[in-house]
């Protein structure tokens, strides 16, 4: 894989400009009867199964597409495997069957070291806990991932300090994690996901740990993110986040029960949305 396949390397501020009408662009997941199950014989979970095939009573397994742009909630209670959804679309764990088609790329096709160049160049991950590196200050964390695509030392500066200023902390560059409070630890998560211009943010319950203040910042900037062309994918348990998303998706017991679309794709987020029609 070459850099000219990924998405340009746009400077975050440089991001706003960068959307592109859905329709000519593939869509960034496209995902064919997948299946999880973990474990063997009778202690087989079925993680992800889809609806059951009517003749044989076998999982079909979970198909999806998610269009470039596009803000999907994934909600359903504890167990009913958006995690393990995520997992699979970050490319951290594998399906048991079926497809993955990743910005086109079949990713059932790729080695480990191309599934973490994909995983590098294509997705940000944004955890509930942060999974910032201890003693490491904030801009040297923003920097990991430059780091790891091979980016100079002076470019990799300059690109985490504009990821750390849109994320409002540029004040706090050099600040360590236990000298930040859980929003801000999560804004440096927020901007090591997107420094790299990754074609999708994947965020698993990214407010789950945060207080409403900080929940609140943290949603705006993932608002803006797409509002400027990033697909994103959020796990969430609460209605007041998954208001945020363009489509709501339901999960019960490995299957998705739900499909409702809230916003378009091409357009701004419903939060945005609001503010965009109240100017003249
Ligand atoms: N490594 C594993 N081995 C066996 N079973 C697993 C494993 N990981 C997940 N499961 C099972 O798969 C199902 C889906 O788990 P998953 O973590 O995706 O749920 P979730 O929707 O993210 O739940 P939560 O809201 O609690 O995070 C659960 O029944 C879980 O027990
Ligand atoms: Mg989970």
């Amino acid at each position: 894989m070459t850099a000219r396949q990924l998405p340009a390397q746009q400077q975050p501020a440089q991001q706003r400009s960068a959307r592109q009408p859905a329709a000519q662009q593939p869509p960034v997941i496209q995902i064919r009867h997948l299946t999880k199950a973990y474990g063997h014989g009778d202690a087989t979970v079925h993680a992800l199964r889809g609806p059951l095939a009517p003749g044989t009573g076998e999982p079909e397994g979970v198909s999806l597409d998610v269009e470039q742009g596009d803000y999907v909630a994934v909600m359903g209670s504890s167990g009913s495997g958006k995690s393990t959804l995520m997992n699979i679309l970050g490319c951290l764990d594998v399906p048991t069957a079926g497809r993955y088609l990743l910005d086109g790329i079949d990713v059932g096709h790729l080695d480990e070291q191309q599934l973490s160049l994909v995983r590098n160049r294509k997705i940000g991950f944004i955890f509930q806990s942060f999974n910032l590196v201890p003693r490491t200050t904030a801009l040297a964390q923003v920097e990991l991932p430059l780091a790891y695509a091979g980016v100079r030392a002076a470019e990799r500066r300059r690109r985490a300090l504009a990821a750390l200023s849109l994320v409002g902390l540029s004040e706090r560059a050099g600040h360590r994690p236990n000298e930040l409070s859980g929003g801000q630890q999560q804004r440096v998560a927020v901007a090591r996901a997107l420094v790299t211009a990754p074609a999708m943010l994947l965020a698993d319950e990214p407010t789950g740990n945060l207080d409403s203040r900080s929940t609140r910042d943290v949603l705006a900037i993932i608002d803006d993110l797409n509002a400027s062309g990033r697909t994103v994918v959020l796990i969430t348990h609460e209605d007041e986040v998954a208001e945020h998303a363009k489509r709501v998706l339901r999960l019960v017991d490995g299957q998705i029960v739900s499909d409702v679309r809230q916003a378009p794709v091409d357009g701004p987020p419903p939060a945005l949305r609001a503010l965009a029609g109240a100017r003249p």
